[in-house]
């Protein structure tokens, strides 16, 4: 296979994930998987052997990806690592932060009082990854913000020793969640680079060929 990521090994996370509460309510998040199935596609057509980690989403598995179905946080984290080696990793996977201290076995009744459901972080999958004996070339963040991205993204950057991370603003119209286009900002230690507005599909296309030029 020819392209820019010929012979390369790229894992990627995409989609949110679902935290169960009990048999019949989790809590998830906005994510739809479409940044990180565009990602798989693109890394196909430049040639790479490509495995693509997705939470719960309805998307069709691109030609050519080895997909693996996951639920939650933990079974994410499960499935990345147990991927590894890769040349580059791209976590576009909106992780759940937190997940239930305990999942109900049976369905939890409604009482008539308020109720408090307790809360305890998830092992942060990008961070470890980046911190693993196996550690991949290139490992890629994803920063979702409301405001001040280039400072979140570049403590992000800082705190869960990234190589790049790819930022975009959500909660404005025509980008980020659930949305066919976005743009990104994309920072690395010592430079930076916008990409788009345009199509998510695109808007891949143009990341990854901006990972391989950092690659090499
Ligand atoms: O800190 P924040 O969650 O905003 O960072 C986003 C980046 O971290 C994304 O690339 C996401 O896939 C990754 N992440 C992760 N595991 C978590 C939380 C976030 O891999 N538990």
């Amino acid at each position: 296979m020819s392209g820019v990521l010929a012979g390369r090994r790229v894992l990627i996370s995409a989609g949110p994930t679902y935290e169960d509460i009990d048999p019949v309510r989790f809590l998830g998040n906005r994510s739809s998987g479409k940044m990180g199935f565009a990602l798989a596609a693109a890394a196909v057509g430049r040639g790479a052997s490509v495995v693509l980690v997705a939470g719960p989403t309805a998307l069709v598995t691109p030609g050519r990806v080895r997909r693996i179905d996951v639920r939650s946080a933990a079974q994410m984290r499960e499935a990345v690592l147990s991927a590894l080696p890769a040349d580059i990793y791209l976590g576009a996977a909106a992780v759940a932060d937190y997940t239930p201290r305990v999942t109900a076995g049976e369905k939890i009744k409604k009482s008539g009082e308020g109720m408090v459901l307790e809360l305890v972080p998830t092992a942060d999958i990008l961070a470890e990854v980046a911190a693993h004996p196996q550690r991949p070339g290139l490992v890629v963040g994803f920063a979702a913000e409301t405001g001040n991205l280039e400072h979140y993204a570049r403590g992000k950057l800082e705190a869960k020793r990234l190589d790049m991370i790819a930022a975009n603003l959500v909660g404005v119209p025509g980008s980020g969640f659930e949305s066919d286009h976005n743009a990104l900002s994309v920072y690395w230690q010592d430079g930076q680079r916008q990409l788009g507005p345009t199509a998510k599909t695109r808007l891949a296309g143009e990341l990854l060929d901006l990972v391989a030029e950092r690659l090499s």
